[in-house]
């Protein structure tokens, strides 16, 4: 059996297991795992075999993911409470939850539209409610379609009050998705995540994922930091309609760098041990083509004593990142940032890439204009900040504009970089030395999809309807401009 590491942020001592993409196994009853084989007849401690299929089983050995799990009661325990469209739109049931995961119906509200966009801080709606983790995300893009596995999403999410207990009976909330595979990054407040796999913890400057369909409840780590003041808990999220998260080709950096394998960790086996927990009646939510629905299920889904396999959640720091970069002059493309990588159609082209820019030395000469360049890109790319500032963008008035829990959005081939402010002000830096830039950490979900807007990107109160004016004041300097 592999053998864990503590998490230095958890309520409990959380332990987990080390290795990206590693086959793992994890018992958390002594004997449950069966040994020598995937599915005996007559299994340990009475506990049913099920195998939760994350590819194609024909799918090439190095990319076929799957895990086998010994449970206390199948998945399919209790599904003959048939599930119904949330939001009320049947007439069948009432259900506090919305009838479209984010609100946005992909085939009416969704527009094209190329301009920049910016977004200040995502706010917590529905101000004086209690808002769980699936009515507080709100659809920012997408591209595609689930029903034919292409695309992606993109989201943010603000909320107030945990998944369990927030059903509109005041059942526990569970939730799985059909659709693809969740990367959720927090920007404020740790959320403690719990799976069919185990338990997370997830903190701002931290990343999970969760891939389709492993059953998943969001809660607030510490919830008295959300109880009566109005705090909330913020973050973003993108979904992958097709294929999972891998790390990127590192080529001539060689076999180590970026992100590394070891620092990915997986829970470890946990189940309900209580019977008021393990029998208590909840909630199961599906996400199925965008579309929720929801059925009652007599008994919890946190029922997995054992499991070996290679298809599970994960967590990374993002505070172990190996970033490289020139010594030299000029920068490499941002694509040296990328923490994980997911397949697009074209050779070496991703559908999603997900990227950070740490803190980190800059050590180029001093003919290096350090910000980003100015650009226009192939590829969709959607920014955000998790604290601090960025360094490309100081404002007119040095306030920056891009702030955390905020985001940006520059669409295929739209242009894009420094803002004039900053610009002016590299430009005069005589960067004669090396410098470490620790003044935020900003990501980006880069994605070849070409992505509609929301009618919540579009039109809700933090979207800065002035912004590409940033770059007003870029005036033609050829061929006067002084050294
Ligand atoms: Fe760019």
């Amino acid at each position: 059996m592999c053998v864990g590491s503590k998490s230095s942020c958890s309520k409990e001592e959380l332990t987990y297991h080390h290795g990206f993409g590693n086959h793992f196994e994890s018992e958390a009853y002594p004997g449950a795992l069966p040994q020598g084989r995937n599915n005996p007849r007559i299994v340990p401690l009475g506990l049913y075999t099920e195998q939760l299929s994350g590819t194609a089983f024909t799918a090439p050995r190095n990319e076929n993911r799957r895990t086998w799990l010994y449970r206390a009661q199948p998945s399919v325990s209790g599904t003959s409470n048939s599930f119904y469209a949330c939001g009320g739109s049947d007439g069948t049931v009432s259900s506090s939850l919305p009838e479209i995961f984010g609100g946005a119906d992909w085939s009416t509200d969704m527009k094209l539209d190329p301009n920049p966009m910016r977004w200040g801080a995502t706010p917590l709606l529905r101000s004086g409610e209690r808002v769980n983790f699936i009515q507080g995300v709100h659809t920012l893009l997408g591209s595609g379609d689930a029903t034919c596995k292409s695309g992606i999403g993109i989201y943010v999410y603000a909320f107030n009050t945990n998944m369990s207990g927030s059903a509109s009976g005041g059942e526990d909330l569970h939730m799985y998705n059909s659709d693809g595979d969740f990367l959720i990054v927090p920007q404020q407040e740790a959320l403690w995540i719990q799976t069919e796999i185990g338990r997370l913890t997830v903190a701002p400057g931290e990343i999970c994922v969760i891939p389709r369909g492993i059953v998943f409840t969001v809660n607030i780590l510490n919830p008295e930091n959300t109880a009566e003041d109005g705090s909330f808990a913020r973050g973003y999220m993108m979904e992958i309609f097709r294929g999972h998260f891998m790390l990127p080709e590192l080529g001539p950096i060689g076999s180590n760098g970026l992100a590394n394998s070891r620092d990915f960790l997986h829970p470890t086996a946990h189940y309900e041990s209580e019977d008021s927990q393990a029998n208590k009646s909840c909630i199961i939510v599906n996400k199925f083509g965008q579309h929720l629905f929801q059925r009652s299920n007599p008994h919890s889904p946190y029922n997995v004593v054992a499991w070996h396999g290679n298809y599970l959640p994960y967590k990374y720091d993002l505070g172990r990142f190996c970033a490289v970069n020139s010594v030299t002059y000029d920068h490499p493309d941002p694509s040296i940032y990328t923490v994980l990588t997911a397949k697009g159609d074209e050779n070496g082209t991703a559908l999603a890439d997900f990227v950070i820019f740490p803190p980190r030395v800059m050590a180029t000469d001093q003919n290096t204009f350090r910000p980003p360049w100015f650009h226009r890109n192939v590829m969709t790319e959607f920014m955000g900040l998790i604290y601090g500032k960025y360094d490309a963008k100081k404002g007119k008035n040095g306030s920056g504009g891009f702030v955390p829990g905020g985001a940006s959005l520059h669409s295929i081939m739209t242009p894009h970089g420094p803002d004039a402010a900053s610009y002016d002000a590299n430009v005069k830096n005589p960067c004669d030395e090396p410098t470490k830039f620790e003044g935020g950490l900003a990501f980006m979900f880069e994605s070849s999809a070409m992505c509609k807007l929301s009618q919540y990107a579009l039109n809700c109160e933090q979207r800065e309807r002035d912004y590409a004016s940033c770059w007003d004041g870029l005036d033609r300097a050829f061929p006067t401009r002084a050294e």
